[in-house]
């Protein structure tokens, strides 16, 4: 995306990142079941934060630290990440960007995978690994415990898969007994596993694939949403492949807005209970998916944009 581009989002919202921005601007602000973890709907994943392929350094350290430390004086107070972005790097990137961290600040990081040096992403769900890391990541992060843990599992890629992760939460559970962890949560999962886990342990937040495009959550969403538990998408712009949709363009143009903010404002009109974690490495970008928390919809374009996903069902 060009500079003009990315500027006309200034259109919704002006400029400036006003301290504390106040939650009307960011969504409004959800509680975390169970806990007194309160968080704006509006948050910010870390994971772009890394080199290409989330591998390495990011070409432009100071860019990155910017862009963390604009979010938070933005108002933003959930960042998502994980010590396997890098790995080690974008939660060493939080710390330098952010530590001592200020009060109310939510991070949340998962376990359950690993990067060997072909740059493959592995499961990494013994009771051992599992322990590591959660040590990673407190050492890392400069924490001496973590405020929300998710276990990710590998499933089939960024498709979760059925089968038993009893093992893996019960070790997570034995993790947070210990004080090391506060609360937990789950990353590519299925409705089973969710029910599975919550037999063992409280979980507070689901992370899974969905946007508009990719809506096979929609049920899972809504059930989750009757308990209070936040869903958090990933890959709410499409991740590696960006959302693309004429229905998308179309409502965007009209409403003065980029189709990326329409992508994310309809996601919060989705369900009270999705939290949003949108990923970015720049500046200009993350001004303008935090000013997409002020895009109203009005019932005839959630029903057109609604249409993208009917159109994509099964896919
Ligand atoms: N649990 C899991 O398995 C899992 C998997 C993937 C991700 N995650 C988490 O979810 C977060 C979000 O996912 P994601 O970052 O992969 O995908 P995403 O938020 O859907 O999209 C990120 C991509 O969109 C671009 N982008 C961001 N804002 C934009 C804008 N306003 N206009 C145009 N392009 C824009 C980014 O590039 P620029 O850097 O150039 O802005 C990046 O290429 C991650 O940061 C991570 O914390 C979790």
């Amino acid at each position: 995306m060009n500079k003009d581009t990315r500027d006309s989002s200034a259109r919704l919202k002006p400029g400036g990142f006003l301290a504390n921005s106040g939650e009307a601007t960011l969504g409004g602000r959800f509680t975390f079941p169970g806990t007194s973890l309160t968080v704006q709907r509006m948050g910010y994943g870390a994971m772009q934060l890394a080199g290409p392929g989330v591998w390495g350094p990011p070409k432009d350290p100071d860019g990155a630290v910017a862009v963390v430390r604009q979010a938070v004086a933005a108002g933003v107070n959930h960042i998502d990440t994980s010590d396997f972005y890098g790995p080690h790097v974008t939660n060493q990137i939080l710390r330098q960007a952010l530590h001592p961290y200020p009060a109310g600040l939510v991070i949340v990081t998962k376990l359950g995978g690993r990067r060997p040096p072909d740059k493959s992403w592995q499961p990494a769900i013994s009771p051992q690994e599992l322990t590591d890391g959660v040590h990673d990541n407190l050492r890392n992060l400069g924490l001496d415990a973590l405020d929300v843990v998710n276990y990710r599992v590998m499933g089939a890629g960024h498709g979760p898969e059925e089968g038993s992760i009893a093992a893996q939460v019960t070790v997570l559970a034995d993790l947070k007994r210990q004080g090391l962890i506060h609360h937990i949560g789950l990353s590519n999962v299925t409705a089973t596993q969710v029910a599975e886990a919550q037999a063992i342990t409280e979980v507070v937040c689901v992370q899974n694939h969905y946007n508009l495009a990719h809506r096979h959550d929609d049920a899972l969403i809504d059930d989750l949403a009757r308990q209070g538990i936040a869903y958090v998408p990933f890959f709410p712009l499409g991740g590696f492949s960006p959302l693309q949709s004429s229905t998308l363009s179309s409502v965007a143009g009209r409403l003065g807005a980029t189709p990326m903010q329409v992508a994310l404002a309809w996601l919060l009109h989705r369900s009270p209970n999705i939290l949003l974690i949108p990923g970015t490495s720049s500046v200009a970008h993350l001004r303008e998916n935090l000013a997409s928390a002020q895009l109203p919809l009005s019932p005839e374009t959630l029903a057109e944009l609604d249409g993208i996903g009917t159109a994509n069902h099964g896919l």
